[in-house]
């Protein structure tokens, strides 16, 4: 059974986490894999924000999804975001990505947010938006690159 843990729940994850998301997102800008640990052992501090989620099935790592205060430094006024989110190339089109990004906009809800942020290409556009995202800003920062939000249902605290 696929199960969603907090990091701080499954420390274990931390270093296949730190792995996928420096190999998808961080080695080919030259950051080394050291940043990345360092970056993922704060999602083990006391919470909420940031937070790391980790899809697994028993001790199995299937993907990952974080919730941080800032994705792009152009637009400091947008927190917190979902980010990093990826899912191991043999379990995917299971519904994995689209269960940890919804617990990762859960998590943000919960602390409290009214509105949570994304940024994606172009390519990764419509999976979003086919989990309920909608489109902020398109070609913000950089062609292509869309910013996507998604909204809290819940009524706002007294
Ligand atoms: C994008 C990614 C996270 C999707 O994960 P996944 O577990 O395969 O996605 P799901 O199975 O939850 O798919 C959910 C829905 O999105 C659709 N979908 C999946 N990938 C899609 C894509 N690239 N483009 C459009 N729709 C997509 C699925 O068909 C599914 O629709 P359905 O519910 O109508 O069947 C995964 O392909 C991945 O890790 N890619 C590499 C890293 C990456 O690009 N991360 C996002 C950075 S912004």
């Amino acid at each position: 059974m696929v199960a969603i843990s907090d990091l701080r729940d499954r420390p274990d994850f931390a270093d296949v986490v730190a792995d996928r998301v420096w190999r998808a997102f961080w080695k080919d800008r030259g950051h080394p894999l050291s940043l990345l640990t360092g970056l993922v052992q704060k999602n083990l501090e006391a919470g909420p924000i940031p937070t790391g989620l980790v899809a697994h099935e028993g001790d199995a790592f299937l993907g990952t999804a974080s919730l941080i205060a800032c994705d792009e430094e152009g637009r400091p006024h947008y927190t917190p975001w979902v980010a990093a989110v990826w899912v191991e190339p043999e379990h995917r089109s299971r519904g994995i990505g689209a269960a940890l990004v919804a617990a990762a906009a859960d998590a943000a809800f919960e602390a409290g947010a009214g509105r949570v942020h994304l940024l994606a290409g172009a390519q990764r556009r419509s999976f979003y938006e086919g989990l309920g995202w909608i489109v902020l800003e398109a070609d913000a920062l950089r062609e292509g690159m869309f910013i996507l939000v998604r909204d809290s249902d819940r009524a706002p605290s007294p």
